[in-house]
């Protein structure tokens, strides 16, 4: 079983050794392994369960570091580092040839991103690579914000788990794609897309990709998704066709009377969407753990974080 604890020099000792180690980040848990070597990164892919069409981001403690996981870095994501980073942001830029494929899943581009958590800067800081880490969850599942949840599901399969508590933002990152000289979303995430617009001084666009042809597997039509069913509308419409009882609500802000209050996750009572999507992942983990038959939720009011919360729902609901 996984040691549970904030001992970054051992998990800086596993991580040398090319062992598993589970990170806390400002956006959720993350499963890391060194990004420079294969036989490390293949056993996240092993421990995920994860396809390996789906490339992984590699995080690191520094801008000045950016060199070593990417090439021919654009002006661009220079300004976007220096005003979003670290934070919950993931460029897209071309490969460096010391990340192997496996990591980038054969592509010619690598995801980068500087978490924001102390203790995982603080990890980053004492090793001489940088590492891979997908969000640290059975692939499909909800992502994970805080070591018990990790704990709950790949506890078995990795020595240790850095307990951060519970992560700030508590969804992925935004990720923008900067290769062939675009700026492009390629997933909705932590940092709204208006504060990307204030540093780029132009709109950026964010293109809906279709589950068959993923760009970033994270947008796959289903993917965060809870087992039992979501079914995303309006709450009091969709409260006539089913039992209360057997029913759990992931609301934004109201209470349900008819529903039993241990059976409803209420996102943000004072209304706030950073609140909302501070909570959302612990609640759908919640909420399928009851013994209920259905969860009804709602969209948020697309403000700040909301647009990429619904996003996460509508993922959830499929
Ligand atoms: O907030 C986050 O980004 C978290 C924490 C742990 O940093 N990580 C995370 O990783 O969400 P993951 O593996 O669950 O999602 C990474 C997404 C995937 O959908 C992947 O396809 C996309 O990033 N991605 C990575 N490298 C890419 C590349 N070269 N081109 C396009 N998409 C890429
Ligand atoms: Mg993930």
């Amino acid at each position: 079983m996984a040691i549970i604890g904030t001992d970054t020099e051992q998990a800086a000792n596993l991580l040398r050794a090319g062992q598993l180690v589970s990170i806390p980040t400002e956006t959720v848990y993350g499963l890391a392994a060194n990004a420079y070597l294969e036989e490390a990164v293949v056993s996240i892919f092993e421990a995920k369960q994860r396809p390996a069409f789906d490339p992984l981001i590699v995080h690191t403690h520094s801008i000045q570091e950016l060199n070593k996981i990417a090439v021919n870095i654009p002006q661009r994501a220079y300004q976007l580092a220096e005003a979003f980073m670290p934070g919950p942001v993931t460029l897209i830029l071309p490969r460096h040839p010391k990340i192997p494929l496996l990591v980038t899943s054969g592509n010619e581009s690598v995801g980068v991103r500087i978490p924001n958590h102390p203790l995982t800067l603080s990890l980053l800081q004492q090793l001489d690579f940088p590492v891979a880490a997908p969000s640290a969850n059975p692939f499909g599942y909800v992502s994970p914000t805080t070591a018990q949840h990790v704990e709950q599901q790949l506890g078995d399969r990795i020595p240790y788990i850095i307990d951060g508590g519970p992560c700030q933002i508590g969804i992925e990152s935004t990720i923008i794609n900067l290769v062939n000289n675009e700026v492009e979303i390629l997933r909705l995430g932590g940092l709204a897309i208006e504060e990307i617009e204030t540093v780029i001084k132009q709109p950026v666009k964010y293109v809906k990709t279709s589950s068959s042809n993923p760009k970033a597997p994270g947008m796959l039509s289903s993917h965060y998704a809870p087992r039992k069913k979501v079914l995303l509308g309006n709450i009091r419409e969709n409260l006539k066709n089913y039992n209360p009882e057997r029913t759990g609500i992931l609301s934004f802000q109201n209470v349900w009377e008819q529903v039993p209050r241990n059976q409803q996750f209420i996102l943000a009572p004072n209304g706030d969407t950073n609140e909302a999507a501070r909570n959302l992942f612990a609640a759908l983990r919640q909420l399928d753990s009851l013994s209920i038959d259905i969860i009804l939720a709602e969209l948020v009011p697309e403000t700040g974080l909301g647009k990429a919360i619904n996003d996460r729902l509508i993922r959830a609901s499929f």
